[in-house]
């Protein structure tokens, strides 16, 4: 194994180790205080003392991880003593005092009195990491962002409204003399109709603590339903941004259409074109978006978006970052709709294509159709290859197609440091001109 995938493999394992601990910091929150308000342990005490046990050996392996791994720090990757200072120094405590196996100790060893029920809630200590862990995971980059971000959101409301509701059960305000399960649905009900401010008030405190509660559970659901409000507010403006910016966009192209009186096929298909680039992700404004970026970073993304189309050609296989960059600098992506001419016989030629996506036909102005190129092909090396010789046939698309355009100097430059791809090149356009000649009978 290479050190680049061997840094990938390591990579990916720390990610999913990641989830894992962040799924059972999650599940220790909801079920430890639910344990033990609700009493659990004392109808299955095995199993949930194993649950307890095991879930909590895993997060104090992961603090021992923690120490020998790299940490990700604002100011970029931390190794060795620097890591594991900035991990002493940040989230240690916290997840030490939330890896302990509360759900035991409390019921085992601190039965007296309801008040060391609150011990339990101890273990929501590890949920500072999972916070840290769910706010980078909205920010990468991701195509569903708005689906992230509203699955996280639901999450932290459904593990407030399910804590709120032992609390409640914590400072007695349900019965005991209901099953556990009964007793949790009174629970549930009094919290979301507390915390969504609804408040029936069928439920009410009846001693001290339970009134000190209630307050807090009031004013917790005031912040609560604010920021449930704003948060999808928020989230309804931002998904419709692009899609009303698009709109807008074939707005004013329909007002400027029929203001020049356009035939209503042109305009139909100048629709189709957009609607096209848009669905297929290549609607939005990427030059502006890359413009703005910095050029060590400009060409990071234009290796990244392009990197898939060289991996096409297998003969570029191997190729230098140096290389590849400069290529990628002489590619441009371009759409063409059914029907195009992309090339006209007979003209000059500057440019050669790669087809990304779709189908193109090879049109001999007397014989028609010679050749139907698909994805991973190329097309308009002839002209390149000797700049006299003009374009030896059309060429039309078949379909939608994505190109990607490559001009006369990068193109001599592929040839110039691959070898084997010129070669390649050349044996197929010498048999394409072969075909040419012998349809235009010169030989
Ligand atoms: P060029 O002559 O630059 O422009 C037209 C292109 O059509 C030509 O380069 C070739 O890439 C392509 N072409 C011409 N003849 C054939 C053929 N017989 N088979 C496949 N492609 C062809």
């Amino acid at each position: 194994m290479n050190e680049i995938s061997h840094l990938r493999s390591e990579s990916r394992f720390w990610t999913g180790w990641d989830w894992m601990i962040a799924a059972v910091a999650i599940f220790r929150s909801v079920e430890i205080p639910a344990l033990v308000t609700l009493r659990f342990l004392d109808f299955h005490p095995r199993a949930e003392a194993w649950v307890n046990l095991s879930t909590s050996a895993l997060l104090l392996a992961d603090i021992f991880l923690r120490f020998q791994r790299p940490i990700q720090a604002s100011l970029g990757t931390l190794h060795g003593v620097a890591a594991r200072r900035h991990y002493l120094r940040t989230f240690f405590a916290f997840d030490l005092i939330g890896s302990l196996p509360w759900g035991i100790i409390c019921n085992r060893l601190l039965l007296s009195g309801s008040a060391w029920l609150s011990v339990a809630f101890l273990c929501l200590f590890r949920l500072a990491r999972v916070a840290a862990f769910s706010r980078d995971f909205i920010r990468s980059p991701s195509r569903f962002f708005i689906l992230r971000r509203l699955g996280i959101f639901l999450l932290w409301i459904g593990l407030v409204v399910h804590l709120v509701a032992c609390g409640w059960v914590a400072v007695g305000g349900v019965s005991p003399a209901l099953t556990s399960g009964r007793t949790y649905i009174r629970a549930l009900y009094w919290s979301v109709t507390t915390l969504s401010t609804t408040g029936f008030g069928d439920i009410t405190p009846k001693s001290e603590p339970q009134m000190v509660y209630t307050m807090f559970a009031m004013v917790m659901g005031a912040g609560l339903y604010a920021t449930v409000i704003a948060n999808i507010a928020s989230l309804i403006t931002r998904a419709d941004t692009a899609r009303a910016a698009f709109d807008e966009k074939m707005e004013r192209l329909q007002t400027f259409m029929k203001y020049k009186k356009m035939p209503v096929t042109l305009q139909r298909r100048i629709f189709d074109y957009h609607q096209f680039l848009w669905e297929s992700g290549l609607g939005h404004d990427h030059e502006t978006l890359l413009k703005e970026l910095s050029p060590a970073l400009r060409r990071s993304v234009g290796l990244f978006l392009n990197h898939h189309i060289l991996e096409q050609v297998p003969l570029l296989k191997g190729a230098s970052t140096a290389v590849l960059h400069r290529l990628i600098s002489g590619l441009r992506t371009v759409v063409y709709t059914p029907g195009d001419v992309i090339i006209h016989h007979g003209e000059t030629g500057t440019n050669m294509y790669l087809i990304n996506r779709g189908e193109v036909e090879v049109l001999d102005p007397q014989q028609g159709c010679v050749a139907t190129l698909r994805e991973g092909e190329y097309f308009g090396e002839l002209a390149l290859l000797d700049p006299d010789r003009p374009r030896q046939a059309d060429v039309v698309a078949k379909s939608f197609c994505v190109l990607s355009m490559i001009d006369a100097e990068t193109f001599s430059l592929v040839l110039r440091r691959f070898p084997e791809f010129a070669a390649h090149v050349r044996q197929v356009a010498a048999r394409r001109l072969a075909e040419s000649d012998h349809r235009a009978g010169r030989i």
